[in-house]
């Protein structure tokens, strides 16, 4: 005999799955290399914010990310992540970062040790070094003209005073990592190019511009002097969304 009963039940619960099915199982048939729809600030964050696989309602908005957006950049919407990185390239976002790094990378604190000639620059102006001093070969001055002679391991007190550092130098002659002078499209391709930028991958890169010590210097600049247009927490965030995001090239 057949149970009528039985296979009605087992028809209607067919037709259920077959309507939900994409639903429960897409997140799961996609694997690892899915983008979910994960929206956060961080990718810990994301993953709690509503990208678990069957989530019918779809992701979760937090007012926060509304407001701010994943990027920081306000008035932008989040954008999606990567579940396992959280870094999703985005052309737009990253030039955006970009054109931020810019601005403290010419500013005088910067360009001045970054000349695209063999002397330093001083001055808000960012005038040819006075004295005659020159980059020399290893970036510490030429003869007797030492960087060093002058430059002590910390700032010297006094307006027009030289300001200190332990490793108060130029680039070498022979990478002379240029930053005056360079459009944002130039300056950015140097600083990816490891044959220009001192051998330095995109992690270093990073590292650099958050712990370096003439970097750090910039926002230590003695007295009179202006500070960059960015904080320094701020600037090497500015520099790792850029890269985060794929490292573009404004246009
Ligand atoms: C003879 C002394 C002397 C020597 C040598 C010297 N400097 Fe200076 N430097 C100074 C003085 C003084 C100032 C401050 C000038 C002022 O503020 O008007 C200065 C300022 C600077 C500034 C400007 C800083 C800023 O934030 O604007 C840079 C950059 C600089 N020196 C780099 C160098 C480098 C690199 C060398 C070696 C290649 C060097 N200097 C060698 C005396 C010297
Ligand atoms: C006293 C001079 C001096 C000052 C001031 C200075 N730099 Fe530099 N910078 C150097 C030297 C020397 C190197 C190369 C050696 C090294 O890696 O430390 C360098 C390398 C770099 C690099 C490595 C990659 C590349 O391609 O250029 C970056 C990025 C950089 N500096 C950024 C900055 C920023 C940002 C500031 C200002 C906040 C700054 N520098 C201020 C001397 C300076």
């Amino acid at each position: 005999m057949i149970n009528v009963k039985k296979w009605v039940g087992i028809l209607a619960l067919l037709v259920v799955f077959i309507f939900t099915g994409s639903a429960f199982t897409r997140p799961f048939l996609s694997g690892k290399a899915a983008v979910m729809p994960v929206y956060g600030t961080s990718p810990a964050e994301g993953s709690l914010a509503g990208g678990s696989p069957g989530n019918a309602n779809g992701p979760s908005y937090r007012e926060s990310d509304m407001m701010h957006g994943e990027s920081g950049i306000p008035g932008r919407k989040p954008a999606l992540l990567h579940r396992e990185t959280g870094k999703v390239p985005d052309s737009v976002l990253s030039k955006r970062h970009f054109l931020e790094v810019y601005k403290v990378l010419m500013s005088p604190r910067c360009m001045n040790c970054h000349p695209s000639g063999d002397a330093p620059l001083q001055g808000e102006d960012s005038h040819i070094h006075t004295m005659g001093v020159q980059r020399g070969l290893d970036g510490r001055g030429l003869y007797a003209l030492k960087c060093t002679n002058c430059h002590q391991p910390q700032n010297t007190p006094g307006l027009h005073m030289p300001p200190g550092n332990p490793k108060w130098k130029l680039p070498p002659s022979y990478m002379k990592m240029v930053f005056q002078g360079k459009t944002p499209r130039q300056l950015a391709a140097q600083l990816l190019d490891k044959t220009q930028n001192g051998g330095k991958n995109k992690a270093q890169l990073i590292d650099h511009v958050t712990h370096d010590m003439l970097v750090a210097s910039g926002w230590n600049p003695g007295e009179g002097r202006a500070l960059p247009p960015l904080t320094h927490k701020e600037f090497a965030r500015q520099f790792k969304l850029w890269l985060d995001k794929g490292g573009y090239l404004p246009d």
